[in-house]
């Protein structure tokens, strides 16, 4: 990991220390010593903790994707983030998670990962999520994961994560789980939940706290979630002492929720999805189907009430995006024409990434092994972190 020390075992240990190195750049500059990044992480992560009870549910402010964040040094902000194989990625994946986290290689290091290990709370298919694991690997580099410089690894690589899991729900109150709204609507619709499922933000807090993450790019499906780790967090440090970096939810508000076809949230459970990758000619008959209102072609329509154009600002250039809603207002537009258009812009920007992606997809050898030095680099940082908390709690 050129240019971003593992945190040293001294992390955090006071909060008077003097101000960070002032940021002078990206992360490839060579990081400072472990001691100057301990202390930029006592300067900038830890929020100011009282004795007074916390509260169970912190806000989070949302704060715009690939944006380089202010306040932290370059070094020392980290990414990190993943995603379930459980299915193929769709357009609310690759616009709401996949491309902002990506572009925050620039600025971030990061840590990305297969969660695999929570896709068993729900997927029953050991070939299935074998596949998806591929796809997934197939996916991060077709859209330009640069595995040499940041870290990409499969959950189930690093059983570490567990293990702080477990120390992690000794501390979590049943009352904050019995919140989480994956969990709420299962219950809701009376269907059968297993521990995993309601677990799950225990094991999410772990995979995020283990990597000391300073950000965390997700959809706004996921703020929740953060919002628990959080709360796990800081009431670990108030029990033991300064010990976890409090990490913040990096949320795109422009898509925050990108809609499917028939307008609400994209998501493989309400199939409403449209493939990343999926074969062009399929994918445009899938744009086809987005649903729109029944005005006439003569009519002037609202581009901000469509589900087309909802889409198409997000692969369209300004002048691009300025001259649909033109026409959307003018009247005289067919929906038939904005489909084609968005296809298109899509296109565009997908065709490479989609070759990519089938030929990388062939090749599992190459895919294993980026998994495997992901791996590597990931648990060497979770071993150093496990490390502190366990000594923290007293085991070892
Ligand atoms: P799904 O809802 O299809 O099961 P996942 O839960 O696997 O999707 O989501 C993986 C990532 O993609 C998460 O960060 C999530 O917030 C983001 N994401 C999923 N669907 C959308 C959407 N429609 N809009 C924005 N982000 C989304
Ligand atoms: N829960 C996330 C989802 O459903 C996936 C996930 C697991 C995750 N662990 C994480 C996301 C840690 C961010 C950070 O999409």
């Amino acid at each position: 990991m050129r240019g971003f020390p593992a945190p040293g075992p001294g992390l955090l240990p006071s909060r008077s220390s003097p101000s960070p190195r002032p940021v002078t750049g990206l992360l490839v500059l060579p990081g400072p010593p472990p001691l100057a990044y301990a202390e930029s992480l006592n300067r900038f992560f830890i929020h100011p903790f009282t004795r007074a009870a916390s509260p169970m549910t912190t806000p989070v402010e949302s704060t715009p994707a690939a944006e380089p964040s202010k306040g932290y040094p370059a070094q020392a902000r980290r990414t990190l983030s993943g995603i379930k194989p459980s299915g193929t990625p769709h357009l609310g994946n690759y616009l709401g998670f996949l491309r902002p986290a990506l572009e925050m290689q620039a600025t971030h290091q990061s840590f990305y990962f297969i969660a695999d290990y929570h896709a068993l709370t729900s997927v029953r298919d050991a070939p299935a999520l074998r596949e998806s694991t591929l796809d997934l690997a197939a996916v991060f580099h077709a859209l330009g994961m640069d595995f040499d410089r940041h870290t990409f690894f499969r959950q189930s690589d690093v059983p570490e994560v567990t293990e702080l899991a477990w120390i992690l729900s000794c501390i979590t109150p049943l009352g904050l789980l019995h919140q989480a709204h994956a969990y709420k609507d299962k219950t809701a619709k009376g269907e059968e939940i297993n521990h995993g499922l309601f677990a799950y933000p225990v094991l999410m807090a772990a995979d995020i706290l283990i990597y000391d993450s300073t950000h965390v790019p997700v959809g706004k499906d996921q703020k929740q979630h953060l919002e628990i780790t959080r709360d796990i967090a800081q009431r670990f440090n108030f029990l033991y002492g300064d010990t976890l970096v409090i990490p913040e939810p990096t949320i795109a508000e422009d898509v925050a929720t990108v809609p499917g076809l028939d307008g609400r949230k994209m998501s493989k459970s309400y199939g409403n999805v449209i493939p990343l990758f999926g074969d062009p000619k399929q994918t445009r008959k899938t744009v086809m189907k987005i649903v729109t209102d029944s005005k006439g072609v003569e009519e002037p329509k609202d581009p901000d009430a469509c589900n087309v154009f909802a889409l198409y600002k997000h692969f369209a250039r300004p002048e691009e995006q300025a001259h649909w809603a033109g026409r959307y207002k003018a009247g005289g537009m067919g929906y038939g024409e904005i489909k084609q258009a968005l296809f298109d812009a899509m296109e565009r920007e997908l065709a490479a990434p989609r070759e990519r992606y089938q030929a990388a997809r062939q090749n599992t050898p190459l895919l294993e092994g980026i998994l495997e030095k992901g791996a590597e680099k990931a648990r060497k940082v979770a071993r150093e972190v496990l490390g502190r908390v366990k000594q923290k709690v007293g085991l070892g």
